[in-house]
């Protein structure tokens, strides 16, 4: 046997001898059908006894690495262990192929990134004291797949106060997030081959999710107003938008616009999502109605995420179901991840009814509303020359697209990265013909003193 052991200490040493072997055969280096060493000999050449070394070759029989053939000695299994090569190796299906989202090469510095709340002022404590009273036994089992009644509940109740939106606890169904309920209402909603409509620029994880899902994902333009309702395909089933703040150029999409949708949908019997991601930061004009309460057809879903209230870990988000739905997004939610952890939901439950959230929320949006100003102060100050913010009031990001074109944007984005600030390139959300050059510029995450150095760099890079 061509193997090198290495024996650490005293401790467990069955179990590393276990975990050599068992890496031998499964890299390739010992092979199949290849004789072991007796335990007698092993044990002898390791310094161990033979009791280590027998416990060790019994585990990687029983385990199927190895095979005992009584008066012969002790094998690499032939046939059950089987390396796969280059050529027979699994594959994933073409839309995984890509990585998630590329590593960092260097430390981030300044985090500018869209869509990050500032995870240094969350209230850890209280959120602390919230969790540990949940995990209580009457949490350890299976709950309801639509989600915690007692946070539905609250949720229900928050969002009536927030967004005027008159939703009952059973219309509601807790996800993980906004991304687990854009994959529920694809595993509703969405045959293979059906048309989903998506904004363009908009968000890249919600065209990969319907495209996985084997939908044909066709991008929109949107303008000043917001989605480009008339260049919808006509066959579309499913329309994704951001309503309240469009990801990421920032306006809202105009009442009209709104009211035009709603009524499109009704015509084409489509659906239409509304991502409503981040409106509980929103810093002036008017509040925008959410499509969902001008819906009188059960063609809107309303889409909410706790991930910029919150933290983006926390993992909890919520749709609202029309009724003829509710069935199906039960059932869909069972066989997926059946529900988000019931201590955490419970643990919001808390927080939500204990007026802890919505005095989260206020004092953010009060330190969001003095970045954002700063933020702006210092493009309309020294970028002029260089970029034109998108106006909009609300949200954690503002994009501004890059006047010149000497440098595109991934390159002003990749050379920032090397000096430690992180930014996204407008180009890299446009998915159709039209490829929009410029920054988006997310403050959740820096405090006022981290923007001027930040920009500095943005400033040495531009000039
Ligand atoms: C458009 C959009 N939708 C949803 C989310 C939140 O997603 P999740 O709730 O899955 O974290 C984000 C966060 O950046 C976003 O930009």
């Amino acid at each position: 046997m061509d193997l090198q052991f290495v024996l650490e200490g005293r401790r467990d040493l069955a179990g590393q001898i276990y975990r050599q072997i068992r890496a031998g055969v499964l890299d390739g280096r010992l092979h199949g059908g290849e004789p072991i060493p007796p335990t007698r000999e092993l044990a002898r050449w390791l310094s161990v006894s033979r009791n280590t070394v027998a416990a060790a070759y019994d585990r990687l029989v029983g385990e199927g690495f190895l095979v005992a053939r009584v008066g012969a000695g002790t094998f690499v299994n032939a046939d059950g262990v089987h390396r796969p090569t280059a050529d027979t190796a699994l594959r994933p299906r073409s839309c995984w192929t890509e990585p998630a989202v590329r590593p960092d090469e260097v430390p981030i510095e300044y985090d500018l990134r869209p869509g990050l709340p500032d995870p240094r002022l969350f209230p850890y404590q209280s959120w602390r004291r919230a969790v540990m009273r949940s995990l209580r036994v009457d949490s350890a089992g299976y709950g309801d797949p639509a989600g915690h009644l007692g946070l539905r509940t609250a949720i229900a109740r928050h969002i009536a106060a927030s967004r005027s939106i008159r939703a009952e606890p059973d219309d509601l169904v807790i996800t993980h997030g906004a991304q687990q309920a854009l994959d529920l209402i694809g595993r509703v909603l969405i045959e293979p081959g059906d048309v989903v409509a998506v904004e363009d620029p908009g968000y890249p994880p919600a065209r990969r999710l319907f495209r996985s899902l084997g939908a044909q994902v066709v991008p929109v333009p949107v303008d000043g107003d917001g989605l480009v309702v008339s260049a919808i395909p006509s066959d579309t089933r499913v329309v994704y938008t951001t309503p309240s703040h469009q990801f990421p150029l920032g306006m809202p999409m105009s009442l009209a616009r709104r009211v035009a949708l709603v009524r499109w949908a009704a015509e084409q019997d489509a659906a239409v999502i509304e991502d409503d991601y981040d409106s509980e930061y929103r810093f002036g004009g008017r509040p925008i109605e959410p499509m969902f309460t001008l819906d009188r057809g059960g063609r809107v879903l309303f889409v909410g995420s706790f991930s910029s209230t919150l933290l983006p870990a926390i993992r909890l988000g919520f749709l609202i179901t029309p009724d003829s739905l509710r069935a199906a997004f039960r059932a869909a939610s069972s066989v997926t991840g059946r529900h988000p952890e019931l201590p955490m939901q419970q643990a919001l439950t808390g927080f939500i009814d204990d007026g802890l959230f919505a005095r989260h929320i206020r004092r953010m949006r009060n330190q969001y509303q003095t970045r954002r100003e700063y933020v702006r102060e210092i493009l309309q100050r020294d970028f002029g020359d260089w970029l034109a913010p998108v106006s909009a009031s609300a949200g954690l990001h503002v994009a501004a697209r890059l006047r010149r074109r000497t440098l595109p944007d991934t390159v002003v984005v990749e050379r920032l990265a090397a000096a430690g600030v992180a930014m996204r390139p407008l180009s890299t959300l446009c998915a159709g013909n039209r490829r929009l050059s410029g920054l988006v510029i997310g403050y959740g995450a820096v405090g006022t003193d981290e923007l001027e150095p930040a920009f500095a760099r943005l400033r040495a890079i531009l000039t």
